[in-house]
C-alpha cells in the first residue's frame, strides 16, 4: 500500500526541473491525488515524465548504467538534460496510508571519473514519531557507495550528527546498483524494503493490440505485462484463482464495451485459456485475435483495473489512441472510481484528450508547459486564472482546455 504525494525530478531531458505535488524540500504544493493526468503539447514532456518513472524501476530491477542504455534512452549523456552540468536527480514523497509518516527517498545518478554512470548518492529520510514539523532522520544515507543505514522501523540520523537508534555502517560493493535493493532483500531493513517493495510494484502500461493477439503458452501470469502480450495469461490466472469472481468481472467489463454482450474464458484441451467475445447479432463469438483494437485496448485496461493485489502505481501512456472518442469519458471516469480515495492505488495517465479530461476535476490535471529555455515546466490546472471558477460554474475541464483556458 502506499502512494506518492509528489515527485521533482532534475536534468532528466527535459525534465531540467519539475516538481509536481508535495515534496519535502518543498511543502508549498498540494498532494498528489490518486488520478493524475498529465497534458500539453507534443514535444513538451509527458512521455519523458512516464520514462522517468520507468527509469527508476529499471534501476531498481537491473542498475542505473544498464537502466540509462535500456528503452532507447540511448546512454547517460543523452538522457541528461542538454547543457546541464548536474546530475540526473530524483526526489519522491511517499506515503504507505493514512497514519504513517511521510518518506523521503532521493536518488543521484552521476558519472564516474571513467565517464560511467553510477549512484552518487541515495538517501530515505523520515521523521520522528509524533512529530509534525523540523527535520527528519536519515535512516539510509550513502555516498557513493558508502554510508549507514538502520534497522527496523524507527531510527535514524539527524543532520546534526545526533543518532536515534542502531546505526550500521555500509559499503557496497557494486555502486551501479540501488543501496535500497541491496539493503531492501534483507529482513531487518524492513522500513526500506516495504519502500522498495512499493517501487516495484510500479507498472507502465505501453498497451498494444496487435501484442494482445500473440497465442501465448499456457501460463498463468499475476499481472499484465507492458504491451499487454500475456492479457490471455492473466485471464488464465484469474481464473484460475477464483473462477466465478473471474466471470463476475468479465459481466461487469462486458458492460462497459459497446456492443459486445458477454465475454467467456474457454479452456483449450492443452490448458491454454481463449477468451470469447459474443457480439451483438452474431452467432458465434470472436476470439481476441479477431476484436478490434479498441475493444481489446479497453477490455485490457478494464482488466487492469480489477487486478488483484493491484499494483501501486500505474502510469499509462495516451489512452486514447485507437479508440473511438465517446468511450473516453466513461473510461476517465471508471479510472477514477477505480482508484478512489485510499492508498490502494494511483493511477497517473498521459492524454491529448478533451474527452478524457472532461471527467476530471482541475486538482487531476497537470499542463507541462516548456520554459523560455526550452525545458519542461509542470503546473497543476487549478493553478490557472479562472479555471476553478469556471468549473464551479459548471463548464468542463475538458472544455476549457479545448478553448485554451489553460494548456
Ligand atoms: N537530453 C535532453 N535534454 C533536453 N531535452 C531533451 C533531451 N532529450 C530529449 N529532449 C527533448 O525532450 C522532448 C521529449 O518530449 P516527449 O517527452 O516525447 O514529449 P511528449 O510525450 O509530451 O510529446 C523532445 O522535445 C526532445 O527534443
Ligand atoms: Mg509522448
Amino acid at each position: 500500500m502506499g502512494k506518492i504525494l509528489g515527485i521533482a525530478v532534475q536534468n532528466y531531458g527535459t525534465l531540467k526541473s519539475i516538481k509536481m505535488g508535495k515534496l519535502f524540500s518543498d511543502q508549498t504544493g498540494n498532494e498528489l491525488g490518486n488520478m493524475v493526468a498529465i497534458i500539453g503539447p507534443s514535444g513538451n514532456g509527458k512521455s519523458t515524465l512516464a520514462d522517468a518513472f520507468g527509469f527508476i524501476s529499471d534501476c531498481i530491477s537491473t542498475d542505473v548504467e544498464s537502466a540509462c542504455d535500456a528503452n532507447n534512452r540511448g546512454g547517460y549523456d543523452q538522457l541528461v538534460s542538454q547543457n546541464s552540468n548536474e546530475p540526473i536527480h530524483f526526489e519522491i514523497y511517499y506515503k504507505e496510508n493514512q497514519n504513517s509518516r511521510p518518506i523521503t527517498y532521493e536518488l543521484t545518478i552521476a558519472k564516474d571519473k571513467y565517464n560511467r554512470p553510477y549512484v552518487k548518492e541515495e538517501r530515505l529520510r523520515q521523521r520522528r514519531p509524533g512529530i509534525k514539523r523540523g527535520w527528519p532522520l536519515s535512516f539510509l544515507y550513502l555516498i557513493d557507495g558508502k554510508g549507514y543505514a538502520f534497522e527496523g522501523v524507527e531510527g535514524g540520523q539527524a543532520d546534526d550528527g545526533t543518532i536515534d537508534g542502531d546505526r550500521k555502517t555500509v559499503e557496497l560493493s557494486d555502486t551501479r546498483k540501488l543501496g535500497i535493493v541491496t539493503l531492501g532483500a534483507m529482513k531487518q531493513y524492513s522500513r526500506i524494503e516495504m519502500f522498495l517493495d512499493f517501487l516495484k510494484s510500479w507498472y507502465l502500461c505501453y498497451f498494444t493490440p496487435d501484442a494482445a493477439r500473440q497465442i501465448q503458452t499456457a501460463a498463468p501470469n499475476q499481472y499484465l505485462n507492458r504491451t499487454g502480450s500475456n492479457l490471455n495469461n492473466v485471464a488464465q490466472y484469474m481464473y484460475r484463482e477464483n473462477p466465478s469472481e473471474f466471470k463476475k468481472i468479465l459481466a461487469e467489463i462486458q458492460t462497459k464495451i459497446p456492443n459486445i454482450t458477454k465475454i467467456e474464458p474457454i479452456r483449450l484441451q492443452n490448458g491454454q485459456m481463449v477468451l470469447e467475445f459474443w457480439q451483438k447479432g452474431f452467432e458465434q463469438p470472436f476470439f481476441s485475435q479477431r476484436m478490434s483494437d479498441g475493444t481489446l485496448k479497453l477490455f485490457a485496461y478494464y482488466l487492469l483495473l480489477h487486478e488483484k493485489n493491484p499494483r501501486q502505481l500505474v502510469f499509462v501512456e495516451e489512452p486514447e489512441n485507437g479508440l473511438y472518442h465517446q468511450y473516453l469519458a466513461n473510461l476517465a471516469i471508471e479510472m477514477k472510481k477505480n482508484v478512489g480515495k485510499g492508498f490502494s492505488k494511483q493511477l497517473f495517465v498521459t492524454t491529448h484528450s478533451p474527452f478524457f479530461v472532461n471527467a476530471l476535476s482541475p486538482n487531476q490535471v497537470w499542463v507541462l508547459e516548456k520554459d523560455i529555455n526550452g525545458f519542461s515546466i509542470a503546473k497543476q490546472a487549478a493553478a490557472y486564472d479562472f479555471v476553478k471558477d469556471l468549473i464551479d460554474e459548471g463548464a468542463s475541464m475538458g472544455d476549457l482546455w479545448y478553448s485554451r483556458y489553460f494548456g
